[in-house]
Formats: structure tokens, C-alpha cells, sequence
């Protein structure tokens, strides 16, 4: 089985980026995957219609194929903050926190029948690979990152946020140590990272750009782990998990090779 993995997208960021992304991942689908995983996040750039026009455009090119996706820091900035209406498919949004968000951006996947990865991991018994899939957030929720600015009911958002990431992050755990028990191979996906020595991102006020640090030394039964939102590339093996980015940046399209 050939799997793709796509970062940072970055729908929105330039109309030259967007056209960069239809020409790379028109040539991608060319190389003939089996399965798309886009590990999210950063799929739109400053609006949940980007996000959503992102996965409608993949969609599109990898007509054929199955689309697997998870969400990440600018699911959750996009649009929040504001009062703001988004239909999509004639269902009405209020996108007030963080969750509604989410639901939104999940609703609409669901409707292009792009899977969501943390509930739909691929298992595949012929080349004996699991991957499993988790959205992210931030571990720090310092002014820095200007988090407070783009999530509306912030205090309520983090929270809700940060529960969804940990709740999922341990649904991976079981799935991996049971297949690699059995031989399989485990993989995660992810659009934050969990190892605290891939990028020293502490800012001047000890603000972190990656995700929940401690979960690292939960990934005693993982493999590899594919992840995005860096935008620079990565490939190390840390405490025993070999960590993957391709170091896509904004409109500069990059893919991660896939495995068999
Ligand atoms: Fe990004
Ligand atoms: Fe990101």
C-alpha cells in the first residue's frame, strides 16, 4: 500500500500558492496512491472556508482515491474570534469556539468523504502498518502565539481543545502496543510534533510552538511519527521514534515520501 502524506497546505495564503498546490498535487496523484493523508492543521490559512475549499480541492484532483485528515492549530484559529455564519452545503455554522469549529470543519470532510483519521485509522494486514492519527494543539498558551486573539471564548476553547488532543493521543496507544505485538509497524500522524528536542521553539517569554511535550514518552509503542506545522524539515530518530516532516512552507508545496 502507497500512502501519501501532505503538509501545510496553507489554502488562501496566495492565489500563486493554491495554483502551486492544484499543478504538485496533480502530479502526485500521477505517482498513483492508494491512500491521501493530509496532516492538517495548517490546511487553510486564515478563514474555515479556506480550510473547507482545501479538502474540497484535494477532493477533487485525488478523485479516486481515499482522504484521510486531521486538524490542527489553524483549524481552530480560522475564523474564530468573530461572530461569524459559515454554510456550507446548506448547513448553517456558528463558529463561536473552538468545538463548533471542529464539528463544522468535521461535517464538511464527512460530506466530501474525506475520513478523519483519529477515528478511521488505516490498518493494513498485507504490508503490516498501522496508522493512527491525532489533531493538536499547543502545549503553551502564552499571549505569544496570539491564540487568545483567534479563539473566541478562549479560556473555554483551550480547554475543550486540550481534552480532545489528550483523548485522542491515548486512543493510540492500545491500537499501537496490540499491532506491534503482532509484528505491525505503527505510525502516528499528526500536525504538532511531541518531541521537545526536534525544534528548541521556546520564544524570548518561554513560549512553545509545538504541541503537549510529555506525550512523547507515551509513544513507546510508535514507530514513526509523520507530522506538519513546522515548516522545516525533519528527519531523526528520538528516543526510539522516528520523527518525519518534510519542512513544507507557506505556497511552497513539499510532500512526505510514502511507504510500502
Ligand atoms: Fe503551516
Ligand atoms: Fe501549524
Amino acid at each position: 500500500m502507497k500512502v501519501l502524506f501532505i503538509t501545510d497546505i496553507h489554502w488562501g495564503y496566495s492565489d500563486k500558492g493554491n495554483q502551486r498546490w492544484i499543478k504538485y498535487a496533480k502530479e502526485l496523484k500521477a505517482k498513483h496512491p492508494d491512500a491521501i493523508i493530509i496532516l492538517g492543521g495548517d490546511n487553510g490559512s486564515n478563514d474555515v472556508r479556506h480550510e473547507i475549499k482545501c479538502l474540497s480541492k484535494m477532493r477533487e484532483i485525488f478523485s479516486d482515491n481515499p482522504i484521510y485528515y486531521l486538524m490542527g492549530n489553524h483549524s481552530y484559529w480560522n475564523a474564530s474570534g468573530r461572530s461569524e455564519i459559515f454554510v456550507e452545503n446548506s448547513k448553517t455554522y456558528t463558529l463561536d469556539g473552538a468545538q463548533k469549529i471542529h464539528q463544522a470543519i468535521y461535517d464538511c470532510a464527512k460530506l466530501l468523504n474525506i475520513k478523519y483519521l483519529p477515528e478511521s485509522p488505516i490498518i493494513d494486514h498485507e504490508s503490516k502498518f498501522i496508522i493512527t492519527g491525532v489533531s493538536g494543539w499547543y502545549e503553551s498558551t502564552q499571549f505569544y502565539t496570539n491564540d487568545c486573539n483567534h479563539i473566541n471564548n478562549w479560556s473555554e476553547s483551550d480547554e475543550w481543545l486540550r481534552k480532545n488532543c489528550y483523548e485522542e493521543f491515548q486512543k493510540t496507544i492500545p491500537l499501537h502496543e496490540t499491532y506491534r505485538s503482532k509484528g505491525y509497524k505503527t505510525v502516528l500522524a499528526s500536525h504538532f510534533h511531541f518531541h521537545g528536542d526536534i525544534f528548541d521553539w521556546k520564544t524570548s517569554n518561554g513560549s512553545w510552538f509545538g504541541a503537549n511535550r510529555s506525550y512523547a514518552q507515551f509513544m513507546t509503542y510508535t514507530d514513526e511519527n509523520w507530522f506538519g506545522h513546522t515548516h522545516r524539515s525533519f528527519n531523526k530518530v528520538l528516543d526510539k521514534v522516528h520523527y518525519i516532516n518534510t519542512g513544507t512552507d507557506y505556497a511552497k508545496p513539499s510532500h512526505l515520501e510514502s511507504f510500502t
